[in-house]
């Protein structure tokens, strides 16, 4: 193989810091297959993005000619930190002995699950850019990827999930409607931790409104939304208009079971079948390994994972627990349009479903006296006009009979009208969740 002109960044905060990048050149020069060309000065700089309190960094860039192939350069570099002392895999942004990153290989782009190059934020980081400017390394037509990529056109979004699957990378999906609070974080985050590549999703979804509902006036802040992604670790958000999710001839849905029948099925006519579609497509589109989804709207989750089993889709279901306000309150993109009288008084849901776990764990195993007490908590508060609450099955939520039960997971909805509009809230719990009392 043609020798390839190569380019790492080198960087060090524990330790005798010059002497371990000194090393580091040294051995890499021994290699078979490696030159060492130059180097630029070494520089100081302080950690980017967060970590526990270090040290300043000495950091700088060297330019090698390799006939190594990328993987086997990538295995050299870890080799070479392990025996700087680094122990890997190493616990992000903590103090480190030996960085070494691949930043350039010749102009490849590679992008799989062991390896990116370009370096994906090679062009943010001054203690790159810096160094390579001193050795006069042309950087200027060098790829830049902004992180996340934002797509549009669903045929886009396959393309890139191919390219990442085929590169081996597990891929985690979190779909959204945007408007994205920490309960949508705590999802992109379970993913990131989870999956090689992150793709969320967000689109509101008309599918799933019915005629009276609020598709117009859902919130929307893309670039806002589009922050968080980026902030929660997302490699790609996949926003599509209306119009490139559903071509005008788009005629297939989806028809929801048993899942689906009370409750918001119940209330909202339509509303699941229109989930399950959009839901199918997004699977269809991006194949992910992982799809992530909240506890938080339960029933949603019941019908997720039967639409997953009858249809086959080869993908894992990650349910996700219910991320809620300091009150108690479960974080939604509508409360925003709860007026303050109603705000303060929504926390009202959780302190019934709390209550009725409380009383289950003391003993009370009757379905119907349990929910009759999360109802005489919930008459407590006028403002909340209640929709349902009741008592089923945990997991997919089929309904339970009358008398004892072992368990299961309490579910409500109630109204409130006094702010800008009219707000549903939904809520539920399982009885064994530990509350205080
Ligand atoms: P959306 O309401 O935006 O919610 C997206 C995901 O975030 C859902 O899985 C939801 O359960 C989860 N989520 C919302 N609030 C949460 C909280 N407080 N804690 C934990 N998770 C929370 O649900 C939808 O969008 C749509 O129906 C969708 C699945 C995207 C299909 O259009």
């Amino acid at each position: 193989m043609a020798p390839v002109t190569v380019h790492i960044a080198l960087g060090s905060n524990l330790g005798d810091r010059t002497a371990h990048l000194e090393t580091a050149l040294q051995r890499l020069a021994q290699v078979p297959g490696i030159e060492l060309v130059r180097r630029s000065a070494w520089r100081e700089s302080a950690l980017q993005g967060d970590g526990p309190p270090q040290g300043a960094f000495c950091n700088g860039v060297a330019e090698l000619r390799t006939t190594l192939p990328p993987l086997a350069l990538l295995g050299v570099l870890k080799e070479l930190e392990r025996q700087a002392g680094r122990v890997l895999p190493a616990p992000r942004n903590h103090p480190r002995p030996l960085d070494l990153d691949l930043v350039f290989y010749g102009d490849f782009t590679i992008d799989s699950r062991e390896l990116v190059v370009p370096h994906p934020r090679w062009h943010e980081r001054a203690f790159v850019v810096e160094p390579l400017q001193e050795l006069g390394v042309e950087i200027a037509a060098r790829p830049r990827r902004a992180t996340p990529v934002v797509i549009g056109p669903p045929a886009e979004l396959a393309a890139q999930c191919s390219q990442w699957l085929a590169g081996g990378c597990v891929l985690g999906l979190v779909p959204t409607m945007g408007s994205l609070h920490p309960g949508h974080r705590s999802l992109m985050e379970i993913a990131r931790a989870e999956c090689d590549r992150v793709v969320a999703t967000i689109f509101v979804n008309p599918l799933q409104f019915g005629p009276g509902e609020d598709f117009a006036a859902y919130p929307r802040s893309l670039e806002r939304d589009v922050e968080l992604c980026r902030s929660a670790g997302v490699d790609a958000v996949f926003a599509p208009s209306v119009a490139q999710m559903y071509d005008p001839e788009f005629a297939s849905h989806v028809a929801v079971g048993a899942a689906a029948d009370g409750m918001e099925g119940a209330l909202r006519p339509g509303h699941f079948a229109g989930v399950a579609t959009v839901v199918a497509r997004l699977f269809a589109i991006s194949r992910p390994h992982r799809a992530y989804f909240g506890e938080k709207d339960a029933q949603q989750l019941a019908v997720i994972r039967r639409l997953q089993r009858d249809l086959g889709f080869p993908l894992q279901i990650v349910g996700c627990p219910i991320v809620r306000e300091g009150d108690g309150l479960a974080m939604s993109s509508r409360n925003v349009y709860l007026g303050p009288a109603d705000r303060a008084a929504a926390s009202i849901l959780v302190r019934s479903l709390r209550s009725a776990a409380h009383a289950f764990q003391r003993g009370e195993t009757d379905r119907d006296r349990l929910v009759a007490r999360a109802r005489t908590v919930l008459a407590t508060e006028p403002r909340a006009a209640v929709d349902y609450v009741e008592l089923r099955r945990e997991g997919d939520l089929a309904l339970l009979p009358p008398g004892k039960v072992a368990g299961g997971r309490m579910l409500i909805a109630a109204r409130f009208r006094d702010g800008v509009r009219p707000v549903r809230l939904l809520d539920n719990m399982s009885l064994h969740e530990v509350v205080d009392a």
